[in-house]
């Protein structure tokens, strides 16, 4: 049945330009770049500079995206910035960003979904773009996670990095089937009792300050593995489609072992998973568009491909995505 689809039809990202690498941070902390590795995968991350902040690396990012779309700001009829890392408590990241693309019309808002947060905004996007509020909708996932690290805490503070992607979405015609072009399915979860593995210790209402990142680190690693599978199957059965059809896995990168269980559960071979968080470390809801730009702009991912997207973050939140690029 002829339907409307969110087609993504530009990607764009940006990382700040200093990097930290593994061996920098066994000056600071008690670690090493082979615990590091080891466990996480990870060799360096980008930090951004003095006084740069969530938004000018959104900003970079959502540039890069229109003009892969070939648009100009005013034609986007809605931004969506995820993001846990604001500039400020408010306005929303999302309308600093709006005004400097120097878009005067439609609307922004910023999503709060941590490390999921690009898979929510997709969702709200492809959400508004098929009930016919908005036509063209830029989501972007963007992180200063640097600046809510302990960086006495070295069970914390080696594994996150800063960055931003975006994507341009726009209303396509599809025939309701999985071959169509564009967003075929989003699922999204959350289990708010899990907030003690995951969290800031602080924030406007309650310390009124910024906080730091908190994290029981193995029970996080062992709801992942499980949540994101879950979130995986559904996506498949809801479009009749199974592993075999995947072409691309693109998820969120907290740790490489997680995503290599991952893959193996889907009997995916390596080469088909784009793998980013070596060189990017986690940067929440930056890292999917992050990767996704990285393997489209690269010619890994193209046209008719199916992706499949799986994030999962602070709250719990998590949540799948299947998109026909
Ligand atoms: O994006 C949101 C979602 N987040 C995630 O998905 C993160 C999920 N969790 C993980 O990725 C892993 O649990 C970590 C990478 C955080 C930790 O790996 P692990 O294999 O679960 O290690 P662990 O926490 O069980 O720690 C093992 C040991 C501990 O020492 P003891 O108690 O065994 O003596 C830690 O103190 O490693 C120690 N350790 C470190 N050693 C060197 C912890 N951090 C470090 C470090 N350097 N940076």
């Amino acid at each position: 049945m002829a339907c409307t689809r969110s087609r993504v039809v530009g990607q764009g990202s940006y990382l700040p330009e200093k990097i930290l690498t593994n061996a920098d941070l066994a000056r600071i902390v008690d670690t090493d770049d082979a615990w590091i590795r080891q466990r996480t995968g990870i060799t360096q991350r980008h930090i951004a500079a003095e006084g740069e902040k969530t938004s000018d690396l959104g900003l970079e990012s959502a540039r890069r995206a229109l003009a892969a779309a070939g648009l100009k700001a005013e034609e986007l009829d809605l931004i969506i910035c995820a993001t846990a890392t604001p500039d400020e408590t408010f306005p929303a990241t999302a309308t600093t960003i709006q005004a400097r693309l120097g878009m005067t019309r439609g609307a922004a808002f910023d999503v709060q979904a941590v490390c999921s947060g690009f898979v929510y905004g997709l969702s709200i996007a492809d959400s508004f773009i098929r009930s016919g509020q908005a036509r063209t909708v830029l989501v972007i996932g963007a992180e200063t996670f640097s600046r809510i690290l302990d960086w006495t805490d070295r069970t914390t503070c080696v594994l996150f990095g800063d960055g931003a992607g975006a994507v341009v979405l726009r209303a396509d015609s599809g025939r309701g089937t999985a071959d169509d072009r564009g967003v075929l399915s989003t699922h999204l979860y959350s289990d708010g009792n899990h907030h003690d593995a995951l969290y800031v210790d602080g924030g406007p209402s309650s310390t009124r300050t910024v906080g730091h990142l908190r994290m029981q680190g193995r029970e996080v690693f062992r709801h992942a593995v499980v949540r994101m599978a879950e979130a995986i199957d559904t996506a498949l059965e809801t479009n009749g489609l199974t592993p075999g059809d995947i072409d691309w896995m693109v998820p969120h990168q907290a740790n490489a072992r997680i995503i290599e269980a991952m893959a193996k559960r889907l009997n995916l071979p390596q080469d088909r998973v784009v793998l980013t968080v070596d060189r990017h470390a986690n940067t929440s809801a930056a890292s999917i568009p992050l990767a996704l730009a990285e393997a489209a702009d690269d010619g890994r991912i193209g046209d008719g491909d199916l992706v499949l997207m799986e994030a999962m973050g602070g709250g719990f939140t998590w949540g799948s995505a299947l998109v026909r690029w």
